[in-house]
């Protein structure tokens, strides 16, 4: 993609609040000026949106306790949900965390800069704001060059939870950005889209064994394979549900589209059969469908697609044999299905290997419970 050579500038302005400005920048070669302007809002206190290489971060001072809050107030963040410090590098880490375990060094070398979150004992500096008054700080160190080049010219540790309203889909793009965010963000540095497409793998190294607490971009095979033991804290992922029946689950609706999404777990093709009828049942009662499947699903739905009344919108995430492509195009797909006003997401699983078991976890707090297992 042809990037421009200076970076393009605009506001946008909004009834209530302060203007946002948004600033084109260069993804791969992030230009000077936008980011020595928005790291001076940082530095000053305010808010700045930006990219990583998972999904947009809303960024703070993580070490300046008001600029902190601002962030949970832009997002009507409860303040129970703790935040994720960014860092430049992992010579800062003694910056914001107390003791740094011998683990740390072996999976930086291995994962740092990417999108893996380390939970680790926190030093007095990090304003209790930013931990939900907890003893533990979560850090990450960012691998996109806009994310480095930002926190390196603020010369702070960012703290940045997603830049979307709590309870709300990640955003991937800036239209995602500002459809929550506008007005509520002195900046939005716009990088274009965000190429992992969920967020970063949540390790917690202060229990005995490492525990992912949220699946992420890292998996937890390649986890394994450089710490050994790790445990997976099953929260999102429901137990396999009873065949058929809608598991009542106890999961929070995160990361949630407005329409109601249904997840369906099993084996193909019974899954996709499930999945059409259910589509054929629904769309006769007059609901606007969405499906949200793999590219070489299509067929299945061609028919209920090509109806004259409120055909079936079928959304594609790439080839089930890409799991990455999944991945990345999962928060667009809702996004889009959303946008296209539809009532109710049927949504497949893509099996639990690899970035499978991050894309399971988002789309299983997405349904809040609504999990068919065929
Ligand atoms: O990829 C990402 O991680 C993105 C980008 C912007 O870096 N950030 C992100 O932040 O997803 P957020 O706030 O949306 O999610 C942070 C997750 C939450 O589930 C939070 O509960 C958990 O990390 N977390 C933060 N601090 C923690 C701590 N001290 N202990 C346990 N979990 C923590
Ligand atoms: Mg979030």
């Amino acid at each position: 993609m042809q990037q421009p050579l200076v970076a393009r500038e605009f506001a946008i302005q909004t009834d209530n609040m302060q203007q946002t400005l948004v600033l084109h920048v260069n993804p791969e070669q992030p230009e000077a000026a936008p980011i020595a302007r928005a790291a001076a809002v940082l530095r000053a206190g305010g808010l700045v949106a930006f990219p990583t290489e998972t999904v947009y971060g809303l960024g703070a001072n993580a070490l300046d306790d008001n600029a902190v809050r601002a962030i949970f107030r832009a997002k009507d963040r409860p303040a129970y949900d703790p935040l994720i410090v960014h860092l430049a590098d992992a010579a800062s880490l003694p910056s914001v965390v107390r003791v740094v375990p011998d683990a740390v060094r072996l999976l930086a070398v291995h994962f740092w800069p990417g999108p893996l979150t380390l939970v680790l004992p926190r030093n007095a500096a990090v304003p209790p704001s930013v931990t939900a008054a907890g003893d533990t700080v979560a850090v990450r160190i960012p691998s996109h060059p806009v994310a480095l080049a930002l926190i390196r010219a603020a010369g702070v540790p960012v703290a940045a939870p997603s830049a979307n309203r709590f309870g709300r889909i990640s955003p991937t793009c800036v239209e995602h950005v500002l459809a929550d965010l506008q007005g509520r963000v002195d900046i939005i540095l716009d990088g274009g889209p965000t190429p992992v497409g969920v967020e970063s793998t949540v390790l917690s190294l202060v229990s005995s064994i490492p525990a992912i607490l949220r699946p992420g971009g890292v998996s937890r095979e390649a986890l394994a394979a450089v710490l050994g033991e790790v445990d997976v804290h099953q929260l999102a992922i429901t137990p396999e549900p009873e065949s058929m029946q809608i598991s009542p689950g106890t999961s929070s609706s995160h990361y949630a589209p407005r329409a109601r999404l249904i997840l369906y777990r099993g084996q193909k093709p019974a899954l996709l059969q499930a999945m059409r009828a259910e589509a054929d049942r629904l769309q006769s009662e007059g609901e606007r469908v969405g499906v949200l499947a793999a590219d070489e699903d299509a067929g299945y739905f061609a028919a209920l697609r090509e109806r004259q009344t409120s055909p079936v919108c079928f959304q594609p995430v790439g080839s089930e044999q890409c799991l990455t492509d999944v991945a990345r195009r999962l928060y667009g797909a809702l996004h889009a299905l959303d946008q296209a006003g539809v009532t109710v997401i049927l949504a497949r699983d893509f099996g639990n290997a690899g970035l499978g078991l991050a894309v399971r976890d988002r789309l299983t707090r997405a349904a809040g419970g609504r999990v068919i297992q065929v």
